[in-house]
């Protein structure tokens, strides 16, 4: 071939690349966890005395896994082969535990605080959501199979714990398909789930019998935001029935509670609704994790923990275009608002759920019914999911989980991307500089190390540069590559790295003492 028509064929396939017109290859960056064992997850654990508690130890390693716990309070216990700590704490305290894991490998030691009091949801939540992929074909069924799939897949050993129906379990009295309609409450006003959920408290059970936990999903409205049966007026009964189920976790939405509350720009009003649930959610006896999910109006996060939420959704769906929210959403509407101020232990900001995998195609093509590929490229997932654990965003992937290949399976099981999440700090990152498509985020973490991602939202390869100023850092840092999960050397000054279009790189820089 002659030396122009090279140049020729490389200039056009740049062209393409930089034009994001090639198709970029799926490339599966996290190891494989290794035979021994690594415990995983949460560094710390909130409870209310007197409520059930239940926690499984994450740990990879080949089975059989022996686990144990030293310094467990009394009041809980745990089963030394599956991992589950269970019981009931009576008293208010701290309990400094380690936990163990040991195979015929090796063994693996972490500490895990426990903090019995009002707090709960003392790391961002982790699990898997119904909506993105079911949307109102969701059933029992499905949420069974997405229990056996989260222990399965192996996700619940990396900390993912929440298995969470959203709309449309509810009776839907209008609907023109009759496995939906009936009658909304029983004789009572207890509400009913329709007859693709014939037993809610048989669905707890199995999801708990995993070593798992429950979500539901309702609207302060009459209806909720697909018009199923909504809470309004039956707040207390509703939650009577989410506790009398089992359910650990509850999504709280907006939709038609704009029937009720017609100024939405008044903030009180805007509160109304989740102050009343979380007063009837204080006093029951179960935690329940509380969801708000307004899409952010009123500024959400600046009042969300106050009224009792452990999350606030901090913009719309991210689902309606899932490539352009990312940036809008997840970057620009935290970055301008400065949300890092408000997310932390107890209360966190919540960008709308990890949109990797297999989605319904409703949210990728407008076809109705079937499921395919997410629309994000595959670099766009690596930055989806680098830039939630720099914003200590939940964790709820909600793609479908029956069908996670290894790319899904590499985005969503990267531990040392998950202790960044989960980092007991719980001090959310920041955007520490910007310049036109390149940014750099910065996120400080508990051992006095600091997560940094470098990010291009441009259209084609462009060096990034992460300059010691702007991250907060000083002197010689020893940096690792966290999707690699390899070691990089000693940086003085800046760490610089080319970024491909709509890419990250994610690295921790610890001062390296020299
Ligand atoms: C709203 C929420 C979504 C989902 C749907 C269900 O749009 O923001 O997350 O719960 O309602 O109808």
């Amino acid at each position: 071939m002659k030396p122009t028509t090279r140049l020729l064929i490389s200039v056009i396939i740049l062209t393409a690349f930089s034009a994001g017109l090639a198709a970029e290859a799926r490339v599966v960056l996290t190891p494989k966890p290794g035979p021994a064992p690594r415990i995983n997850g949460a560094m710390i654990f909130g409870v209310r005395p007197g409520s059930p508690f239940l926690y499984t130890i994450a740990a990879t390693g080949e089975r059989p896994l022996t686990f144990a716990a030293e310094g467990l309070p009394d009041g809980l216990a745990l089963d030394s082969a599956t991992g589950r700590i269970t019981g009931i704490l009576a008293d208010r305290g701290e309990y400094a535990v380690t936990l163990k894991a040991t195979n015929a490998l090796g063994a693996a030691e972490r500490s895990f605080r426990i903090v019995c009091g009002d707090r709960l949801a003392l790391t961002p939540h982790m699990g898997w959501n119904s909506w993105y992929v079911w949307e109102n074909r969701v059933t029992d069924r499905i949420m069974r199979e997405a229990a056996d799939a989260m222990v399965a897949s192996g996700m619940i050993d990396h900390g993912y714990q929440y298995v969470n129906i959203d709309d449309c379990w509810a009776v839907r009295p209008e609907s023109d398909d009759p496995g939906l309609r009936g009658e909304p409450r029983d004789e009572r006003g207890m509400i009913n789930a329709n007859r693709r959920f014939p037993d809610m408290k048989g669905l707890t059970d199995y999801i708990h019998a995993k070593g798992l936990k429950a979500g539901i999903y309702t609207s302060p409205g009459p209806q909720t935001c697909a018009g199923y049966t909504g809470s309004y007026g039956r707040e207390e009964l509703d939650v009577r029935r989410f506790v009398e189920w089992g359910f650990d976790f509850l999504k709280y939405d907006w939709c038609s509670y704009g029937r009720i509350a017609k100024d939405e720009k008044n903030v009180e009003e805007l509160q109304k609704p989740y102050r009343l649930v979380s007063a009837i959610l204080a006093r029951q006896p179960r935690d329940i994790v509380l969801n708000l999910c307004q899409y952010g109006m009123g500024k959400v996060w600046e009042w969300g923990r106050e009224v009792g939420g452990h999350s606030w959704r901090t913009a719309g769906d991210l689902g309606h275009d899932v490539v352009g929210n990312l940036f809008r959403d997840g970057f620009d509407v935290y970055a301008d608002n400065g949300l890092d101020g408000f997310g932390g232990p107890g209360g966190w900001n919540d960008p709308d759920y990890l949109l990797v995998g297999i989605l319904s195609s409703a949210f990728v093509s407008d076809a109705e019914g079937g499921n395919e590929a997410s629309p994000l490229s595959p670099n766009e997932q690596y930055t989806h999911v680098s830039l939630w654990a720099l914003l200590a965003a939940p964790l709820i992937f909600s793609g479908d989980i029956t069908r996670l290949d290894d790319f899904t399976l590499g985005l969503l099981t990267n531990d040392e991307i998950i202790d960044v999440d989960q980092d007991p700090l719980g001090r959310p990152g920041r955007r520490a500089a910007k310049d036109g498509n390149i940014e750099v985020w910065v996120r400080e973490l508990q051992d006095g190390s600091k997560a940094v991602g470098l990010f291009n939202r441009g259209p084609g390869l462009a060096e990034v540069v992460a300059d010691w100023a702007a991250i907060g850092v000083e002197g010689p840092q020893k940096a690792r590559d966290l999707w690699r999960q390899q070691d990089l050397g000693v940086y003085e000054g800046v760490f610089k790295a080319y970024v491909a279009r709509h890419g990250v790189v994610m690295i921790r820089l610890w001062p390296s003492g020299r």
